[in-house]
């Protein structure tokens, strides 16, 4: 039997998501787990160690947090589920590379950083269809952009999440110009994307949850409000089935994916096109459970250990 490291982003109480959900299980399946809170994540002579918890049945949402004590971190699996502050992700993603050899990242580091990245999905159109695409520091080379091209575009951070900051604009927008200095900056300091806008959003985009290769489950999401389809955003979501398409690209994507160590993850699918891969704690896994009464939890964590097995 394995031990486990969750890493999580430190919440007053335990709350219900995947950290407690896959926690439940891989403790049923007798590996001990431990939930370490991602940003303690720190160098204590020469260790990376953080601070943690054991995970133990009694434990459910709405629990007070556990006492915790400094952990080193020397697991066979480290699962990260929580990228916690973001002011100083390369700074942990440094630590987290640090640690011994013998510990598997799930998803590797080259997952976190690439996969996630929506520059390596607009370069590589053979693997991830994607919508043309461009990103640049200088507002004026992007508002040419959409000056010279009919058509919609969407405007949005290339490092953003939640749907914030996601614009619908066009040539001749009154607020064009706006929209994309705010977003580069007054310096110009900051990089921007701009990407055609795939009408076919309009029948809502899907979340697919892909676990050591394979197809786990889905649920559809539909704006409601504006034009961006985050469940922050006010989206509503509905079950939904695969077609026999969007089935076999998804498995094809779930073994690609995979090859870079991405063990599980959420896309999120306008088919035949990639909107995004999510690689850090995917959201899913309670929205299905909702929508359909049936629990993943147990398949995704099944798919991971097994797939990790061969790894
Ligand atoms: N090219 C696009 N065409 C149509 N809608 C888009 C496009 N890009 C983003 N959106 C909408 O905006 C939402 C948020 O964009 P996304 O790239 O997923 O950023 P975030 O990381 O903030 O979720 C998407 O879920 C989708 O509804
Ligand atoms: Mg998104």
């Amino acid at each position: 039997m394995a031990r486990i490291a969750l890493l999580i982003q430190k919440t007053p109480t335990l709350e219900d998501g995947n950290y407690l959900r896959f926690a439940r299980e891989l403790n049923k399946s007798g590996h001990s787990t431990d939930i370490l809170f991602i940003d303690s994540l720190r160098l204590i002579a020469g260790r990376v160690t953080a601070d943690a918890f054991s995970w133990r049945s009694h434990l459910k949402s709405g629990s007070p947090l556990p006492t915790s004590a400094e952990c080193k971190i020397d697991h066979d699996v480290i699962w990260i589920l929580g990228l916690g502050d973001r002011e100083n992700f390369l700074d942990k993603y440094q630590l987290l590379y640090a640690l011994p050899e013998k510990c598997k990242i799930v998803n590797s580091l080259d997952a976190i950083m690439h996969l996630k990245s929506k520059y390596y999905l607009a370069s590589q159109g053979d693997q991830f269809p994607s919508p043309e695409t461009y990103a640049s520091t200088s507002a004026e080379e992007l508002i040419s952009i959409v000056e010279a091209n009919q058509g919609k575009w969407i405007v949005k951070p290339p490092a953003g999440s939640l749907g914030r900051d996601v614009y619908l604009t066009h040539a001749g927008d009154s607020q064009l110009k706006v929209i994309i200095k705010r977003l580069c900056g007054a310096d110009n300091s900051r990089y921007t994307m701009l990407q055609r806008y795939l009408p076919e959003i309009e029948q809502g985009e899907k979340r697919v949850l892909l676990a050591g290769g394979r197809v786990i489950g889905q649920y559809l999401r539909r704006s409601a409000g504006d034009h961006r389809t985050n469940i922050t955003a006010g989206a509503k979501t509905e079950p939904c089935d695969l077609s026999v398409p969007e089935r076999h690209y998804c498995t094809k994507l779930a073994q690609q994916i995979l090859s870079k160590g991405a063990w599980f993850a959420g896309v999120d699918l306008v088919y035949p096109w990639l909107i995004e891969v999510n690689v850090i704690n995917p959201g899913g896994i309670t929205t299905i459970h909702e929508l359909t009464g049936c629990d993943l939890s147990e398949k995704v964590v099944e798919a991971v250990m097994t797939s990790l097995d061969h790894a």
